[in-house]
């Protein structure tokens, strides 16, 4: 399977997917890198892995719908037939999601649906959370809000601050996208009529 990343920072999730899917019985190929920020650190580093990482700059294009329209038609490019969303701090329209239903994944780095939105760590802190960690889920329009795919935990420790705790769960996000990219990649997962269906085998 064919998977653009999207990313806007310094792309770590991304790196653990280059990575996963560096080996050769991984069930997906990294074939392009997008940013919504130029100077988006995860660029230089796709490019350093010799994928093909394109920013398109929201400030750039008279609206939204514009700015969307020119990601798509790099995507029509690019023919990926899964999207990770990996560190990307921009909601998608619904629209762009239908051209994509059921193949967008992102990772939240909160067990939803407890503490979706920004600044987790410090609001699990904050609600004395002995356990956090981060979620792998479809995307749908709402934010932080499609079905879940997988999530890994890790305990909070007395002395955490949100820089360590978040550093932990990071630990983990790596692996569990990794995982649940191939999951997706070798249809063992799928959205239908909006839940996660897995498909065991018998
Ligand atoms: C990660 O915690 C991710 O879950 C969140 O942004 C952080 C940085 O991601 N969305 P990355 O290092 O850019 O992949």
């Amino acid at each position: 399977k064919r998977v653009v990343v999207f990313i806007s920072g310094g792309g770590s999730n991304m790196m653990a997917l280059v990575k996963a899917a560096a080996a050769a019985d991984y069930p997906a190929e990294i074939v392009g890198v997008i940013s919504d920020r130029a100077d988006a650190g995860g660029l230089t580093r796709a490019e350093a892995e010799g994928i093909p990482a394109f920013s398109f700059v929201r400030k750039d294009f008279p609206s939204k719908e514009a700015h969307e329209e020119a990601i798509l038609a790099k995507l029509d490019q690019l023919q990926p037939d899964i999207l990770c969303l990996a560190g990307y701090m921009r909601l998608l329209t619904g629209s762009f999601i239908n051209r994509y239903e059921g193949r967008i994944i992102n990772i939240h780095p909160s067990l939803l649906p407890l503490f979706p939105g920004l600044h987790t760590h410090q609001r699990a802190l904050d609600a004395g959370m002995k356990i956090a960690g981060c979620t792998v889920h479809f995307v749908t329009e709402g934010m932080d809000e499609g079905p879940v795919i997988g999530q890994a935990s890790v305990p909070v420790l007395v002395d955490d601050t949100s820089e360590t705790l978040a550093n932990r769960v990071l630990t983990v996000e790596h692996q569990l996208y990794s995982l649940a990219l191939k999951l997706l990649a070798e249809g063992k997962v799928r959205m239908e009529n909006g839940a996660t269906v897995a498909t065991i085998e018998a």
